[in-house]
């Protein structure tokens, strides 16, 4: 089973440059559904769920080349072989399900089975299927698939009782091609539904308010191809951020957007971390001073992403002071928290909130990746321990990290991906 074997790497340094979006790419992917015209995907990051979705994709008749080689992916459905998501990969990848909306515009039918992914909690699709059905499909639950079914979906005013990303993107796919005007209220405002609807407006689509709370869908007859190059990965982004200021190092991370990792800046800022926003990337410095506590809560865009807190609060368990953790978006966001201890952490949880005390000296230990997030979690407090640390069950963080262990050497970081 591989692992990565890491040992104390202190004082990161260099320049690291970031790959693009999973969270945007996986969307768009799916977009490519709308039409039987072809599309070009750029900037497309090299990862097992962008793997998955090709696979699904095919699965479903679409044409699909990747040229990883420069990044790109090229997707053609000239028709629709299958309107059903197949099992084994929805089980898979959550994102899995934003193919439904899809498939339902253009055909009239999906047949999804419920999806899998990071165990984080009960993750429901009652606001996607609450979407959809405004829009006029009739939805049924059996034997652990949904089929949606409509001959002709219809604009609607859709409210959201909380901004799901992923129910924003299905149904906001699902009304580009719907008949008439879509209003979605409460909608979520992250850059990937931005990055999405971008990409459907070159395909031809009429659609205001992306990266506001309400978006506006006029319905067309038919979407033709586009080109469309993705945005950088804000995750992947935060994650170098807080691995030169776990090691208080200084990184210089090239082909980010400073503007979608704001809370990040600002949090790292309030521990005493020097954070500057360059054009085209930022520079992290986290060198001088004693570093010192700070809390944080997780809220949707643009509050703190809950993709980010387990990483944050690997950092936290090394700076001065204690320092309280509120995970307001998803209910068991906590595995790395016992594995973080099992490195001599000291976190204590009580219900959405964990209360990390700081100055912790992290040692070595044998522990394992629960989900994606955690698993980089483990990693950053690898590089800060004293002595060895072997993370296991590492197919989670490769789901959402482009050639994580290449880039962390290359800022001098001593892990390696052995199979033990
Ligand atoms: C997306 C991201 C994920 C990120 C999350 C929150 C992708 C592929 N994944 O996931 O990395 O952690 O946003 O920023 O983009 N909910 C419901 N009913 C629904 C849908 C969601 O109750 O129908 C709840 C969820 O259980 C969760 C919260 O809403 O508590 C947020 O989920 P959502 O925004 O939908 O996350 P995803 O789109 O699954």
């Amino acid at each position: 089973m591989a692992k990565y074997i890491i040992r104390q790497s202190l004082s990161l340094t260099g320049e690291v440059a970031i790959s693009g979006s999973k969270n945007a790419v996986l969307p768009i992917m799916a977009a490519a559904l709308l039409t039987d015209a072809r599309c070009e995907i750029t900037d497309v990051p090299a990862l097992r769920d962008v793997d998955v979705m090709c696979g699904l994709m095919r699965g479903i008749g679409a044409r699909v080349n990747e040229r990883y080689g420069d990044r790109t992916i090229e997707i053609t459905t000239e028709a629709i072989a299958s309107e059903e998501a197949p099992n084994e990969l929805v089980k898979k990848m959550r994102a899995s399900i934003l193919v439904m909306g899809p498939l339902l515009a253009r055909t009239g039918r999906a047949r999804i089975a419920l999806p899998g992914g990071c165990a984080i909690g009960t993750r429901p699709i009652d606001l996607h299927l609450k979407g959809l059905k405004a829009l006029g499909a009739r939805i049924v639950s059996k034997d652990g698939y949904v089929i949606a079914a409509a001959e002709r979906l219809r604009g609607a005013n859709v409210y959201l009782d909380s901004p799901s990303v992923g129910a924003t993107e299905n149904i906001t796919m699902a009304a580009a091609l719907a008949e008439g005007t879509t209003v979605i209220e409460n909608a979520a405002e992250e850059p990937e539904i931005v990055d999405m609807v971008n990409f459907l407006n070159k395909m031809g689509a009429r659609i205001k308010g992306a990266g506001t709370n309400t978006i506006r869908i006029e319905g067309v007859a038919r979407l033709g191809g586009a080109k469309h190059g993705v945005i950088p990965d804000r995750i992947e982004t935060g994650t170098f951020m807080i691995a030169a200021a776990v090691t208080r190092g200084k990184v210089l991370i090239r082909n980010a957007v400073p503007d979608h990792v704001k809370p990040v800046t600002a949090k790292l800022g309030e521990c005493g971390v020097d954070v500057r926003a360059l054009d085209d990337g930022l520079i992290v410095d986290a060198r001088h001073g004693v570093l010192r506590a700070t809390d944080i809560k997780t809220l949707p865009y643009p509050g703190f992403p809950t993709d980010i807190q387990s990483q944050f609060m690997a950092f936290l368990t090394t700076v001065r002071g204690s320092s309280v953790v509120t995970e307001n978006v998803f209910e068991n966001r906590y595995m790395h928290v016992n594995e973080l201890n099992r490195m001599g952490a000291n976190i204590k949880i009580e219900g959405r909130v964990a209360i990390v005390e700081g100055e912790r000296l992290l040692r070595g230990a044998e522990v394992f990746a629960t989900d994606l997030r955690a698993g980089a979690a483990l990693v950053l407090a690898g590089l800060s321990a004293r002595g060895t640390t072997r993370i296991s069950e590492i197919h989670h963080i490769e789901r959402g990290y482009s050639a994580f262990v290449e880039k962390l050497k290359g800022l001098g970081a001593d892990i390696v991906r052995a199979e033990e």
